[in-house]
């Protein structure tokens, strides 16, 4: 039994201790808003934050994780959308999707450690978060937009 905070609620969850966090957020619990691309740590599409920090469930095994709180990107507002969130609605990001809940948690990440990060801090914090649809330029916009929202809301 492994007992970890998931969006707030607390589990206890029977599984095998070296199963990946992935296929539990996505076959257990139902959470397919984490994404499934490489399985190697290199895509970034699995990311959600343990801790504060952002991971790659993909190579995470839950049994690493008894006592965390995770959150992916079903919880990351409770009610109406991040600033994030807001952000990438306004600039557009998406194309096909598939990488955006990855990008999405690892930027929240970037502007929770840097409120107003340069293009530079962007690219370094980003880069581990690949998108086949080239969405890199809208990624970076709608970052430095929601660095201002978030400026802005705690005014
Ligand atoms: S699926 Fe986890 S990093 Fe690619
Ligand atoms: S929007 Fe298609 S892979 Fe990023």
């Amino acid at each position: 039994m492994i007992d970890l905070s998931i969006n707030g609620r607390q589990y206890s969850l029977q599984v095998d201790a070296d199963t990946p966090l992935l296929w539990v957020l996505r076959d257990h619990l139902g959470l397919t808003g984490t994404k499934f691309g490489c399985g190697v740590a290199q895509c970034g599409a699995c990311t959600v934050h343990v801790d504060g920090k952002p991971v790659r469930t993909c190579v995470t095994p839950i049994g690493a994780l008894a006592g965390s709180h995770v959150l992916t990107i079903e919880g990351l507002a409770s009610d109406g959308l991040h600033p994030v969130q807001q952000a990438w609605q306004e600039m557009d990001v998406p194309q096909c999707g598939y990488c955006q809940s990855g990008q999405i948690m690892s930027a929240v990440a970037l502007l929770q450690e840097t409120v107003l990060p340069t293009d530079a801090a962007i690219n370094t914090a980003m880069k581990g978060n690949l998108c086949r649809c080239g969405t890199y330029k809208n990624i970076r916009a709608a970052i430095h937009r929601a660095a201002q929202l978030q400026a802005q809301a705690k005014k």
